[in-house]
This record gives structure tokens, C-alpha cells and sequence, in this order.
């Protein structure tokens, strides 16, 4: 049996349209999808959209339409954003949807049973942007931390008994040192708690849109309990005749989010899941946030960036690799055109493109379009070569097992940066006439090169990474990390290719 890997993106809000925050979070667990399978594991990588709470309805009133089929139009936005990045999900849950619905029940009536949820009446401020609550003290100049205007709410409500969990909570956090990541995260996280926690309203009255709170039809489900619950729903918890999936699955090797949500995530969820008995996930990992070129992202400032735009106008691949490597995954970072076109031209056409594409026209040129076949003798600087990757596989699973896109990348760039030098050192036009068969090995050499940092660059770039290794004719089930080890065979008719990553002027 293959080991499992499941791993969640947030739902995202429908009343936005996606934009490159969203893009980057989904990004950020498609690569760690992508890597775990090549690695062996049974993946189950899951998205979605939040499509209850005050703010949809408030949205969908604004365009005159009911709340239903506002969110039936505008979540398709969410899934279009999938096709457009090449993310490889393998289901997509709504909020709306009735597995949904029914495991939001059970959550509840989990909670209720265990004498967790008590009701009575919420007086203080909501951030409708937030969709939280907020206590006096919390509030910067009258409004949400998160700069949110906040309005003042005053309902009966049922609550959570949150306050009843730090104890809980902090021996959790401290016997799980990597529960909550990266550390900077921890600390917030670990600060917040120590000061005390107070019981949660977790049901609104003065509006309808949610799930409506089991035997009393005066509640509806705070947004943030039905939402997170989400993570329990696409793996069928309500579904008694599906027990074998949720057990295989649950609990989440690691929930993906930005830095604005780690509290839902880090206190709240945890709580949530051992008031109802169940297993607690294994990671919260929470990341950055983009500016624009030093600005603030936002709708009133006009300067959202569509991730539809970018990718038509640089490409997937080159979207996907700059998000990567331009910052430390966890850090916040600012989005800059220029950047981008600095990064595709040195990093993607000057480094690896030019590498495949210039020694695969050498040996077009040299060979009669044949790949030389593996040489019987390596020198030392060969084997150094070709080492440097599929004997370190250790180190890349390290780094993606702690998020650490960049490092990951800058690793692989080496060994590229190496392979153009090497090119240099051997100069195999000059072999060409002075010892034919030392060129032929070299040109080899630098082919098993590209083939295993193509390998290795699948989950970062899957589309030119296909193209590379479908160039080599390398078979589907030798791409992945098994394969690393067996060397190119060689042999193998090949034609000049077109250019990967032309420059972006
Ligand atoms: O919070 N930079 O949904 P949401 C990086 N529905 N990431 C960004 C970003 C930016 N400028 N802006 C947004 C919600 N994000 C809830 C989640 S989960 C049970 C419910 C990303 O549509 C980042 O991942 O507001 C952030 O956490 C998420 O979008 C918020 O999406
Ligand atoms: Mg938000």
C-alpha cells in the first residue's frame, strides 16, 4: 500500500474574482501534489470555494440575484483558474454542495453531543470582509486589524466553548513543534493563545445564507465553522457508506493557507476537531502576501493582478517558476513585470532552455540526430555532473517536505549553471575533430543531465518539462523519481527543437 498524502488549499471567497494570491496558494500545494506523486504516494489534493456568509449574499444582492445562483456563475471563475495554471486537483468541493451540508450536520451534532456548543447572545463587532469577530481592544482605529470596516452585532447565538481549549491547544502546539509553520507563524500563533481564548460564536441570526443549525431553524452556521469543515467533507466524514476513504485520508498531511487565516486554521480548527473527537491535521503552513509593485493588493486601488492575463501574456511555466523562486516561501513579496521578464530571460532562456536547446542541436548537427549511446567509462567531472542530482533526491524531498520552493529551484540552478560550464570546459566542437567519441560522451552527459533536472523540474514546470522529456522520448512511466537512478539509455533519434522560453523583450 502506497503511503497517503492529502493536502487542502483554502476554499476561496466567490464574491472576488481569483486573483494572483489565490493563484500562488493553489500553485504552492500543486507542486507538493505533483512532487509527492512522483514520489510514490497516493495523493488526494483538494480546493473549492466558500460560497456561504454575509458577505456572498451581500455581493450577490448587490448584482440583483439570488445567493444560489450567484455562487453557481461565479465559482466557475475558481475552477477556470485551475485549467489556466495547470493545476492537477483531484476534486473540487463547494460549500453548497449537500456532502457538504450533511457533514457540517454531524460536525455540529459531534459538538453538541460532547457538551462543546451552549447557547446565548453575541453583543460586539463583526468584520463582514473578515467574516470574524473582533473584541473592542482588538480594534485599530475603529476597524479591523485587517483594516475591514467592522459593524456591531447584537443576537442570540450559539457559542463554542474556545475557552475551555488553551491548555489543550498549547501542549498540542508543543508537542507538535511543526504543527504550525513557519516558525514566525508559531510564535504569532502561540502568543495569541497564551493570552487567553473567549468562547466562539459559531451561528448568526440576522441573515440566511449558510447551513442552517440542526433543530433550530433560527441559526444559521458561522461561515469559518461550515468552511473549515470543508476539509472533513471532500473525504466523505458524512458519508456513512464511504468510512474506507475518509480513514484512508484523514487526517490532512497539511493545510495550505495564506498568513491572513493561520488563526481559523492554527486555533479555532484544531479546537473544533478534538471537541469532536477526530484527528487533528499534521501541518498548518502559512504564506506570505503579494504586493504589486509595492502597493497593497486591492479592488479599490485597481490593481488586482489577473492570473488569467499573466499567464497569456509570459506563458504557465514562467508564471509558475517566478512565484516560486523569486521569494522564500512564507515570506511576503512584491510582484513586479519586470522582475518576471529579468527571471524568464536569465533563469528559464538563457540557462535551461539554452542548455537542451544547444546540445540537442549539437548532437543533431554532430551525431546524424542520434543520441550518442551511454559512454563505458565516466571522468570524474562527468560523474560529478551527473551525481549532483539523483544522488541528492534525499535533500529535494527534504526541501519540499518544508516548503522550501526556492531553495529547491536555486539547487537545481546550480547543477544547470554547472552543466552550461561544463559545456564550455569540454567544448565538444573541438573534441569533434580530435577525439569524436570523448564528444559523443560528453553530449551525452549533458543530455542525462537536462533529463534528470527535467524529471525533478515536473512538479515547478509541468509543461516544459513534458516537452523536454517527450523531446527525449522518454517513456511516461520513467518520469518519476524512481527513475532518476536508471541512466538515459541513448540511441534515440532526435530533432532540433523550437525554442522553450523565447526572451521576453
Ligand atoms: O479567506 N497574497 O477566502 P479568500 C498571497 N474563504 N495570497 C493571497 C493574497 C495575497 N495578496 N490574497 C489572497 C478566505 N491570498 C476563506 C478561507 S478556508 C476554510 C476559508 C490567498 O477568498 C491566501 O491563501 O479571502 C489567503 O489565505 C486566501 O487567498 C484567502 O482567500
Ligand atoms: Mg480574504
Amino acid at each position: 500500500m502506497k503511503n497517503t498524502y492529502y493536502i487542502t488549499t483554502p476554499i476561496y471567497y466567490v464574491n472576488d474574482l481569483p486573483h494572483i494570491g489565490h493563484a500562488y496558494t493553489t500553485l504552492s500545494c500543486d507542486i507538493l501534489a505533483r512532487f509527492k506523486r512522483l514520489d510514490d504516494f497516493d495523493v488526494f489534493f483538494l480546493t473549492g470555494t466558500d460560497e456561504h456568509g454575509q458577505k456572498v449574499e451581500t455581493a450577490a444582492n448587490n448584482k440583483n440575484v439570488k445567493p444560489h445562483d450567484f455562487v453557481d456563475e461565479v465559482s466557475q471563475n475558481f475552477k477556470n483558474l485551475l485549467n489556466c495554471m495547470n493545476f492537477s486537483t483531484d476534486d473540487f468541493i463547494r460549500t453548497t454542495e449537500k456532502r457538504h451540508i450533511k457533514s457540517c450536520h454531524k460536525i455540529w451534532n459531534a459538538l453538541i453531543d460532547n457538551g462543546h456548543i451552549y447557547l446565548g447572545k453575541y453583543a460586539g463587532w463583526y468584520a463582514v470582509r473578515d467574516e470574524a469577530f473582533f473584541l473592542e481592544s482588538e480594534l485599530i482605529d475603529g476597524k479591523a486589524p485587517s483594516g475591514a470596516p467592522v459593524e456591531w452585532v447584537e443576537e442570540p447565538s450559539y457559542f463554542f466553548n474556545l475557552s475551555k481549549w488553551q491548555d489543550e491547544l498549547l501542549s498540542f502546539y508543543d508537542e507538535n513543534k511543526d504543527f504550525i509553520s513557519p516558525i514566525s507563524r508559531r510564535n504569532e500563533i502561540l502568543s495569541f493563545v497564551k493570552g487567553g481564548l473567549k468562547d466562539l460564536s459559531v451561528s448568526r441570526t440576522s441573515f440566511s445564507w449558510g447551513v442552517n443549525v440542526p433543530n433550530d431553524d433560527n441559526h444559521i452556521m458561522y461561515v469559518w465553522l461550515d468552511a473549515l469543515t470543508n476539509y472533513l467533507s471532500a473525504c466523505n466524514y458524512s458519508e456513512d457508506d464511504k468510512k474506507d476513504f475518509f480513514s484512508k485520508y484523514w487526517p490532512a498531511n497539511i493545510h495550505m493557507v495564506g498568513k491572513d487565516i493561520i488563526r481559523f486554521h492554527a486555533v479555532y480548527w484544531p479546537a473544533f476537531l478534538m471537541a469532536a473527537k477526530l484527528p487533528l491535521p499534521k501541518k498548518i503552513f502559512a504564506h506570505g502576501w503579494w504586493t504589486n509593485e509595492g502597493n497593497k493588493i486591492s479592488k479599490s486601488l485597481g490593481n488586482v493582478i489577473n492570473p488569467f492575463e499573466i499567464v497569456e501574456k509570459y506563458g504557465i511555466d514562467q508564471v509558475r517558476y517566478f512565484l516560486m523562486r523569486e521569494v522564500p516561501f512564507g515570506n511576503d513579496g512584491d510582484f513586479s513585470n519586470s522582475q518576471l521578464v529579468n527571471r524568464v530571460n536569465s533563469d528559464l532562456a538563457n540557462s535551461y532552455g539554452n542548455l537542451f536547446q544547444r546540445v540537442v542541436s549539437m548532437i543533431c548537427k554532430n551525431c546524424d540526430e542520434e543520441v550518442p549511446l551511454k559512454p563505458k567509462n565516466f571522468k570524474i567531472e562527468d560523474l560529478i555532473l551527473i551525481n549532483s542530482i539523483k544522488d541528492h533526491i534525499d535533500d529535494y524531498r527534504f526541501l519540499i517536505d518544508n516548503q522550501k520552493f526556492d531553495q529547491y529551484l536555486k539547487n537545481i540552478w546550480i547543477t544547470i549553471s554547472n552543466a552550461n560550464k561544463y559545456v564550455d570546459e569540454q567544448a565538444p566542437w573541438s573534441l569533434k575533430k580530435s577525439d569524436f567519441s570523448r564528444m559523443e560522451d560528453v553530449l551525452y552527459i549533458l543530455l542525462e543531465t537536462v533529463r534528470q533536472v527535467s524529471i525533478l523540474l515536473q512538479p515547478f514546470m509541468p509543461v516544459s518539462s513534458k516537452a523536454i522529456l517527450d523531446h527525449l522520448k522518454i517513456a511516461d512511466d520513467e518520469r518519476d523519481f524512481k527513475s532518476l537512478g536508471k541512466m538515459y539509455e541513448g540511441g534515440i533519434n532526435i530533432s532540433t527543437p523550437l525554442p522553450l522560453f523565447p526572451r521576453i523583450n
